[in-house]
């Protein structure tokens, strides 16, 4: 699922998702259930608004200048997008290679590879290089517009391409440019080998402002007639961290709560349309409720290695992911200083925390993980400053 989300494949599945996107506008919305009431359709909000152009990319403003100028004048350098998630690195190029060749062209022109595709030097030398040599000629576009005499391969995810074939895509890139663009996109361009990071202009993908997030989430709202309260906004912010699919993927599930609720509620003859809340999003993004972290502290205090393990197994009975718990003790400790600890005590606690975080990532049991943490903590508060 994460990976269809991120994908955003063109090609003969966006020709298909698009014409079934403008048959389903032209058509009656209303394609009634088997119970008589009108449907949704089950296209991720993600995708029904994936920016089309590059104009409808939000924040990113030098990349959109640079990509501007660029299809003004028909040439474009090599790219490199880096960022964290969810911020318009794909929807970027894609919308670019869009705005150059036209949904005709698109498919000859474009070769669009990300993770999970096999993308080992055998590709590389196979695929990409194929692809490449192959010839593309200034023409027009079937609307009349010009196109431009080069294809683009996208390679995104990049940072999970092995060292190898990240090498073997330096020669490809140097003796195909004439004809051929690269755009690399990646999470983390430290990841990308320093030959190919030279090669590219470099872009920058910033974790988007708050008053971006909820310009963009207050369209898709409106536009999927949800009703949003003030607090669920501010909990779509506080969860998803500039990350707007996380954003839009969170509100999505809760509206789709909220209908579930809402048409139990109808047949009950309850009241219809119910908002989604900011209790609704803390929920769905799998946000441990602020008591639990008020008894972690009252728990501590006590210094009694039982009840911190039976408050330890109520916690995990209830099963939120210690990852999760880790993220708020954190801020807890150090932003709103819960427990009241010196800075040695919150330095070692911290440690702890990211020591904790890692060993989890790795496989570690959350059981023993989490029990390491609180009992440390317990410690650090019984040793004073
Ligand atoms: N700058 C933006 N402007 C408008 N919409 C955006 C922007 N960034 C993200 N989105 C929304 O979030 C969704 C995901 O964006 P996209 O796939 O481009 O992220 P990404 O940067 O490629 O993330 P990842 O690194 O996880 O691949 C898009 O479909 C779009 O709805
Ligand atoms: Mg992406």
């Amino acid at each position: 699922m994460e990976s269809f989300l991120k994908t955003g494949k063109l090609g003969s599945d966006a020709s298909s998702s698009s014409s079934s996107a403008s048959a389903s506008a032209s058509a009656p919305k209303k394609s009634a259930s088997w119970s008589g009431k009108p449907s949704r359709k089950p296209t991720p909000w993600v995708e029904k608004y994936r920016p089309k152009t590059v104009d409808d990319v939000a924040y990113q403003d030098e990349v959109v200048a640079v990509l501007k100028k660029s299809l003004a004048g028909t040439d474009l350098p090599n790219l490199l997008f880096y960022g964290p998630p969810g911020t318009g690195k794909t929807s970027t190029i894609l919308a670019a290679a869009r705005d150059l060749f036209g949904s005709e062209m698109y498919r000859d022109r474009v070769l669009e590879l990300n993770a999970s595709d096999e993308r080992g030097i055998n590709v590389v030398r196979q695929k990409v290089k194929n692809f490449a040599q192959r010839t593309a000629t200034a023409t027009r576009r079937p609307d009349g517009q010009p196109c431009p005499p080069f294809k683009i391969i996208v390679l995104d995810e990049a940072d999970s391409m092995t060292r190898d074939a990240q090498s073997a895509l330096r020669r490809t890139m140097e003796k195909e440019g004439r004809s051929t663009r690269f755009c690399l996109i990646c999470n983390y361009v430290s990841r990308i080998i320093e030959p190919l990071t030279s090669r590219c202009a470099k872009f920058r993908f910033k974790p988007l402002a708050k008053d971006v997030l909820i310009g963009r989430l207050e369209m898709i709202a409106a536009g999927e007639k949800v009703s949003v309260t003030q607090d669920a906004m501010e909990a779509l912010l506080e969860t998803s961290e500039g990350d707007l699919r996380k954003a839009i993927t969170t509100l999505q599930s809760c509206a789709r709560l909220k209908e579930a609720d809402g048409e139990a509620e109808e047949e009950a003859g309850g009241p219809v349309g119910t908002a989604v809340t900011g209790d609704d999003v803390r929920e769905m993004s799998g946000v441990v409720p602020g008591h639990w972290l008020d008894r972690l502290f009252d728990v501590c205090k006590k210094n009694s290695y039982e009840k911190l393990q039976a408050f330890v197994d109520d916690l995990m009975a209830e099963g939120y992911s210690v990852v999760q718990m880790i993220d708020q003790m954190h801020t807890r400790i150090v932003e709103e200083n819960s427990g009241g600890l010196s800075d040695r005590q919150k330095s070692v606690v911290c440690e702890a925390l990211a020591i904790n975080e890692f060993r989890l990532l790795d496989g570690a049991s959350e059981y023993l993980q989490l029990m390491d943490i609180c009992a440390l903590l317990m410690k650090t508060m019984a040793d004073g400053a």
